[in-house]
């Protein structure tokens, strides 16, 4: 029997709440399509930063290597300055681990979550291929005279041949196989920022031409916002640079019902991926059993896909929106007419 070496990042909040979730989900999974898996729990998050002031210890990277794939609970804690540990965990892991790509996809499984009117689920199915390893996240700038009148902030945009290329080549793969209309969007912003899109650009439509089967599109990424509120049904999959990714993904996020159902996927396509909820770690609803686990367990599906279990993948998926629409009264917590707990339940004992 197959078996999966996971190593399990619950972190800080709700994560291990909705982790726990996730994991009961992938239990039943294993036991249904025959495979297994091993955990491995890394405590990584707040409050071992606080309790040792160390971030992640220098063994972390090397040791999740090893895995087959890390499942992420949410990182951030309100007694740590912003900043330390979403830089020092989730983006040193993001880059360290090459996970070059952030996967998110966008899907509406019932017009009663979504905030738009009159958009239907076969209106809003989507999924941003984000670039995850440069970027504005590359951290690269200086300040000069920090502190005087006449301060300056440089923050740097570093976008290379080989970063954006990659990218662009998996969200080409990613259409051929996966894409519903065959349509890839390219979202940037060519009007102004007229170094790094014109890369982009260019990369894009060389790539192009080795897939003919592919449909292009470009869109400036202020006009896919208002894209997304008025036509979110154009979408098929978009690719974009990490900071236009990261925004777009909470507005799609929204569109799709909200953080409790959004899950992503951080892919190395050779390494070892991270699969996590968007949502981030809900601090005032930490140990009150109600927030929604349903964001973890699709990464979790995510998560089986990546390692080859299409079949449990899309089991989960299915389960997932029959238990929604049949039962989830809203996917925001508390107010789903569920416990944390019972969500997963009716996830694990149904599965399709
Ligand atoms: C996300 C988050 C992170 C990001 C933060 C927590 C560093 O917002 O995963 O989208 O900006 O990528
Ligand atoms: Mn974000």
């Amino acid at each position: 029997m197959k078996t999966y070496k996971l190593a399990i990042i619950p972190g800080d909040g709700t994560g291990p709440e909705v982790i726990r979730e996730g994991l009961k989900v992938l239990q039943a999974a294993a036991s249904k399509f025959g495979f297994k898996y091993e955990a491995h729990n890394y405590d990584f998050g707040g409050e071992r930063y606080l309790r040792t002031k160390e971030v992640l210890p220098d063994s972390a990277v090397p040791e999740l290597k090893k895995f087959d794939a890390i499942f992420l609970g949410a990182i951030g804690h309100p007694d740590v300055k912003p900043g330390i540990l979403e830089k020092g965990i989730l983006l040193r892991l993001r880059f360290d681990l090459d996970q070059y790509i952030n996967l998110r996809p966008v899907a509406l499984y019932d017009e009663r979550f979504c905030p738009l009117k009159n958009k239907k689920p076969e209106d809003i199915d989507f999924v941003v291929v984000r670039e995850n390893s440069e970027g504005l996240y590359k951290g690269l700038g200086e300040f000069q005279n920090k502190g005087t009148a006449d301060e300056v902030a440089i923050q740097i945009s570093h976008n290379t041949r080989r970063g954006v290329e990659r990218c662009i080549r998996y969200a080409f793969e990613y259409t051929r196989q996966h894409g519903k209309k065959k349509k890839l969007t390219l979202c940037g912003k060519t009007n102004v920022l007229t170094f790094a899109w014109d890369l982009w650009e260019r990369t894009f439509y060389e790539v192009a031409r080795e897939y003919p089967d592919v449909k292009t599109e470009y869109t400036h990424v202020d006009a896919t916002t208002m894209w997304f509120v008025k036509n979110p049904e154009w979408f098929d999959v978009i690719v974009t640079d990490n900071m236009f990714g990261d925004i777009i993904t909470d507005l799609g996020a929204m569109i799709q019902g909200g953080m409790g159902i959004a899950a992503g996927g951080n892919i190395n396509p050779k390494g070892v991926s991270m699969f996590e909820p968007i949502g981030g770690s809900a601090p005032k609803y930490t140990g009150k059993n109600v927030i929604n686990p349903l964001a973890a367990i699709c990464a979790g599906a995510m998560l089986l896909r990546q390692v080859g279990e299409s079949k449990a993948a899309a089991s989960i998926e299915e389960t997932v929106k029959h238990v929604v629409l049949t039962k989830i009264k809203d996917l925001a917590a508390g107010k789903m007419g569920y416990t944390t707990t019972q969500v997963g339940d009716l996830i694990a004992g149904s599965l399709k």
